[in-house]
């Protein structure tokens, strides 16, 4: 590809990431990160971020709600709207980093040509609901939905969806208990040693 056709790809791509390096630099800069998330997903709320040395491709296909960081590493593949519903990851969803979100197989149908060349099955949305936590290096599979308040263990391959208030674990991921409401729960009073610790490792955690 001559310079000038990759220069143009590179402006006009429907994706972020280090591949795409005059848009990538933009990360590094709150401001001009909000401005290329904005344009470039089909909705990027409030708080959001989406931090450098992380990955999206199709990124119009692709939902971003509030307080919502997505870290290095972390890679969301998806296809045009016209394939699929995309990936949706709702308000207040926490996400360590290298989490893989991946919404289209190829096909293997056929033994006769390469995989390479049979194209893809049927795109199947993910969605990641509101208030969920998808420990790091976790793979999320097509058509998988998180739901309201889980816990995705650290490492987990997740091939079905879960409903809200779960620890799911594991490849492939399993249910290792449920959440219960907090109703029952004692109250948990905090120190001032706690909350000097508990906010260094807030401080921490928002670097990462
Ligand atoms: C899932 C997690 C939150 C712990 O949840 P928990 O309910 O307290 O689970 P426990 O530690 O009591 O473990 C319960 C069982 O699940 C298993 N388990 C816990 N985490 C697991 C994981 N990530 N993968 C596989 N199994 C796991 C434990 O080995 C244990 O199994 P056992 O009953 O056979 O001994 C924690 O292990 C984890 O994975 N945290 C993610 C950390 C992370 O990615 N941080 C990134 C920063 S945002």
């Amino acid at each position: 590809m001559g310079i000038f056709r990759r220069l143009k790809f590179w402006y006009t791509a429907d994706r972020i990431g280090p591949d795409i390096p005059l848009t990538h630099w933009m990360l590094h800069f709150k401001a001009m990160m909000r401005f290329l998330c904005t344009h470039r997903f089909d909705n990027f709320g409030e708080q959001s971020e989406f931090r450098p040395y992380a990955f999206a491709v199709a990124c119009s296909n692709i939902r971003i709600g509030s307080r919502v960081v997505i870290r290095p590493g972390s890679f969301l593949i998806t296809e045009p709207k016209d394939c699929g519903t995309g990936i949706t990851i709702e308000d207040d969803v926490l996400m360590g980093n290298n989490v893989h979100i991946y919404t289209a197989n190829h096909n293997f149908d056929r033994i006769d040509i390469p995989i390479i060349d049979q194209g893809h099955y049927q795109s199947r949305g993910v969605v990641l609901k509101k208030g969920c936590w998808i420990g790091a290096n976790s793979v999320i599979l097509p058509g998988v939905t998180i739901g309201q308040n889980c816990v995705v263990g650290a490492g987990s391959v997740v091939t079905k969806s879960f409903s809200n208030n779960c620890v799911v674990a594991g490849n492939p991921a399993r249910m290792i208990r449920s959440i219960p409401s907090t109703t029952n729960k004692p109250e948990i009073k905090e120190t001032a040693e706690s909350a000097v610790i508990s906010c260094a490792v807030l401080q921490a955690h928002s670097r990462a």
